[in-house]
């Protein structure tokens, strides 16, 4: 369908056109005078300068043009030179009809379906999940659901942070503990056993244990950078470490992440593409690209236009091991080759963002990706705690995210019990899915870009510009529409939403017309806080309307009707939205 603003624009460019002016000006966009009118024109102002006349007069030629259109109610042109517009009641509710008969509210599907892959979540493997890795998975999960829904072929990979020194770390705290296991045997040339040795419990401890030892033992951090440059140059023994500590973690990962809601569908990681490294950094070596800098192997990837200088891209340290960079570059190769993506889209802290621009950089220079393919880094800001720096814990460490939503999830407990009383595990089952929107929304809601500060109290709170106060709004709808099916009516196969009756019913429905547009500028800007906006302003629309308006005690049955099929459109409306943010509302609350 097409967008409305698209629809009226049209209709003004026809305008223009038959009063003798260059339709170039006959953009049309929302009011900032909703008092005086719903959309405006302002090209009469700028028309004015081409055509050398005042420009009412050029608003009053058009308005006049426009006064014909079944499309308006009213259009006046207001001095200096504004056109507004107001929307007539029927053209709104057949917009609204036609909505309301796609399953996808009006919002096309991409003509040309591109192949995009999102990296995002970017755990480090044997490391718990803390908050610095909720962000990405939130705002990537839902970046990945909007670009779907927009029609386009998304892959959303986790990328493990699986090659680096804590590798190296688990496997010597390992051996002073279990030093016979046969994983350290050299002359070993058995199987080695399918059982881990280690449960997750111990994995996790014994990673803060050995990171924390190496700061203070040379020798010990010695020890692990050797079995770091061992494990990546095919130790056996290490090998098999390495696929146990893969195998627990991430069925430990997976376990969180899907009480996030959150699915990926590769769980590749920073080893997977250790493989396509050496011919790699060879072609580049080949073509010319990289060249030996004080003993390191690197790419010049500066640029004249540089205001701030931008070190080389290191692909290989003196010692001959790879970096971070390398990974990144590789890991590139490979999803061109098996999945040639049209763009990949990193979902990852902004304090990443020099790597990022040295990665992509380096991958153009050399080749690496299509002249087309977009490499687009989307920086996320920390998420602060109320004092305004990085949040955590009480104690001052590093606060594991089992806890964080686990502290949500009890707030919202509380609240519920407190509003009214309820069968425990019913009332638990609820607090999971409101918290879960609580902690999304009071994420998503904010640009990604920028720092916020994690509020339990606000982000719980049934009112304001939260995600209890979207699922309330939902739960409400449900609950009228339940109680309608209780009389025991039966909506008519062909009730449509009538024009609207009151202010508030207009005001509503102005706000469900906005819903393709906000998708494609959602979508387009890989920014879920627009689909946030909305829907608050959805919400707020709905609840004034709901407050002011008989819904079941509608005057006659077919006003109850068109009323009924608005809240069911305002409902898919809102649940749609939820989705693409990665939450959903429960039936009641
Ligand atoms: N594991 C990394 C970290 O915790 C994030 C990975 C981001 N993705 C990437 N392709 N580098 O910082």
């Amino acid at each position: 369908m097409k967008k409305i603003l698209d629809l009226i624009t049209e209709e003004t460019v026809k305008a223009f056109a038959a009063a003798g002016y260059d339709a170039k000006y006959a953009r049309v966009t929302l009011s900032n005078r909703p008092d005086l009118c719903e959309y405006q024109c302002n090209g009469a102002m700028a028309a004015a300068k081409e055509y050398h006349k005042a420009p009412i007069m050029i608003a009053d030629a058009v308005a006049k043009e426009l006064g014909g259109s079944k499309l308006f109610e009213d259009v006046q042109a207001v001095k200096p030179g504004f056109i507004n517009i107001k929307v007539s009641a029927g053209f709104l509710s057949a917009y609204l009809n036609d909505m309301h008969k796609d399953e996808r509210l009006g919002f096309e599907k991409a003509e040309h379906p591109r192949t995009i892959i999102i990296d995002y979540g970017g755990p480090n493997v044997a490391k718990p999940l803390h908050v610095g890795h909720l962000r990405s998975a939130i705002i990537g999960e839902s970046v990945k659901r909007i670009s779907r829904f927009a029609g386009h072929k998304v892959i959303g990979d986790v990328h493990l942070g699986d090659w680096g020194l804590q590798m190296g770390l688990i496997i010597t705290e390992l051996k002073e503990r279990k030093p016979k296991l046969a994983y350290f045997d050299e002359g070993y040339t058995g199987e080695y056993p399918k059982e881990a040795p280690f449960t997750i419990a111990e994995l996790e401890e014994i990673y803060p244990t050995a990171s924390a030892r190496s700061k203070e033992d040379t020798a010990y951090k010695e020890a692990a950078m050797q079995a770091t440059y061992e494990l990546q140059h095919g130790r056996k023994g290490y090998q098999a470490l390495l696929g146990h500590i893969l195998n627990v973690s991430v069925t430990d990962l997976k376990r969180n992440y899907v009480n996030l809601n959150v699915e990926f569908d590769l769980w590749k990681g920073e080893s997977d593409v250790q493989p396509y490294i050496p011919d790699m950094v060879k072609e580049m070596e080949e073509k010319g690209y990289a060249h030996m800098s004080e003993g390191a192997l690197v790419v010049d990837v500066s640029e004249e236009t540089d205001s701030k200088e931008i070190p080389p891209c290191m692909l290989l340290k003196s010692d001959g091991a790879s970096l971070y960079t390398t990974t990144d570059l590789a890991t590139i190769v490979e999803r061109m080759k098996l999945y040639h993506p049209d763009e990949i889209i990193y979902v990852v802290d902004k304090r990443q963002e020099l790597h990022f621009i040295q990665v992509f950089r380096c991958a153009r220079k050399c080749g690496l990706v299509d002249e087309n393919t977009k490499l687009r880094f989307l920086g996320f800001g920390t998420m602060n705690g109320k004092d305004g720096k990085p949040f955590k814990t009480r104690e001052g460490g590093i606060m594991r995210l089992e806890y964080l939503i686990r502290s949500i999830n009890e707030r919202m407990l509380e609240k519920i019990q407190e509003s009214r009383p309820m069968d425990g595990a019913q009332a638990e089952e609820i607090a999971e899915l409101v918290g879960l929107a609580a902690l999304k929304y009071g994420d998503l809601s904010n640009q990604a870009s920028k720092d916020y500060v994690f509020d339990a109290d606000r982000f719980t709170s049934s009112e304001g510009n939260t995600g209890p106060y979207i699922l309330y709004t939902i739960v409400r709808i449900k609950s009228i529409l339940k109680k309608y099916e209780e009389t025991g009516k039966k909506l008519p196969p062909d009730a449509e939403i009538g024009p609207y009756r009151s202010e508030s019913e207009k005001a509503l429905m102005l706000e469900l017309v906005k819903f393709n547009a906000v998708m494609e500028n959602a979508f387009e800007e890989a920014a879920p806080h627009k689909v946030c906006a909305y829907i608050y302003d959805l919400a707020n629309a709905f609840n004034k309307f709901y407050h002011e308006t008989k819904i079941l005690g509608a005057e006659d049955e077919g006003l109850q009707d068109s009323r009924i099929q608005l809240l069911l459109l305002t409902r898919k409306a809102l649940e749609t939205c939820i989705d693409m943010l990665g939450f959903e509302a429960p039936e009641r609350m």
